[in-house]
């Protein structure tokens, strides 16, 4: 294995761009490739077997292009996924629920723990048993987001229609006195400042995938795999299954640059 190889990340559409922002930071050597299923966006409402079915043909495509780990940067994915997909390949595949998890244990002082994802990370019970197997006496409040998605795709997460969605889809948590929120859904931390306003101060949001370069750092460490004393910095090549335009509109934007310039792919029936 050669080190200089890339990073591969997943999502199903360019949620997975917030853990790569915290990757170009924490990791800046590192070569990287994403992959977002933009055109089966969102993955969410979908049955988990399909959204295993989907998440194998973006990893066998990142496969094909000789990534040396694996980040599943959807936790609707990591949800029902990581498990499977973990046991088969050759290389560290690392989700983004764990590392949600054990920074929402440190975060929280009173154990009154909020989580919002999709309807498919919410069934999957996955952060609550994360959470209460670390943290018996811990209350999880759990809820689903489904109108999230579509306002970060369409590249809205600033428009007063994305603070009245927000403010409405949150009031079920105001009165349960949780002081951490884990932004269970890659495309959530788009939505963040309006999160915080809605929710308070007083509420910590914790956000999974960047929680998760940190442990993402630790195992190439770990695997002997870091990227060192590279000449240039590393290097972003993004594929999408949806529109280029679009896609680049909002990795430019988010990540702070002007270059980047997706490519577009096919995948199954997408
Ligand atoms: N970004 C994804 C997640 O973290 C899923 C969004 C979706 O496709 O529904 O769960």
């Amino acid at each position: 294995m050669n080190n200089t190889q890339p990073i591969g990340f997943i999502d199903s559409g360019v949620g997975g761009l917030t853990v790569i922002k915290e990757a170009m930071k924490q990791l800046p050597n590192e070569n990287m490739i994403y992959l977002g299923d933009t055109a089966r966006c969102p993955y969410g409402p979908r049955p988990a077997e399909q959204v295993v079915a989907y998440t194998w043909e973006m990893t066998r495509f990142l496969m094909k292009q000789g990534i040396k780990m694996l980040v599943i940067a959807c936790n609707t994915a990591t949800a029902v996924a990581l498990e499977e997909i973990s046991k088969e390949l050759p290389i560290p595949v690392i989700g983004v629920i764990a590392s949600g998890t054990r920074a929402a244990v440190k975060a929280t002082k009173n154990q009154q723990i909020g989580i919002i994802g999709t309807v498919g990370t919410v069934n999957s019970q996955s952060y609550e048993q994360a959470i209460k197997s670390r943290v018996a006496s811990a209350t999880v409040f759990s809820l689903a987001c489904p109108k999230f998605v579509p306002l970060v795709e369409s590249n809205q997460t600033n428009s007063p229609i994305a603070k009245k969605i927000v403010a409405e889809t949150l009031q079920p948590l105001q009165n349960k006195k949780i002081d951490t929120l884990i932004l269970g859904c890659t495309h959530y931390p788009l939505l963040r400042p309006i999160i915080q306003n809605v929710m308070g101060k007083d509420v910590q949001l914790v956000d999974s995938g960047a929680e998760t370069i940190s442990e993402v750092s630790m195992l190439l460490d770990y695997f002997s795999l870091v990227s060192l004393n590279t000449p240039e910095p590393g290097k972003l090549v993004c594929y999408t299954t949806g529109s280029t335009k679009m896609f680049d509109e909002i990795a430019n934007t988010w990540l702070e640059r002007t270059d980047i310039q997706s490519k577009q792919i096919q995948l199954g029936d997408a």
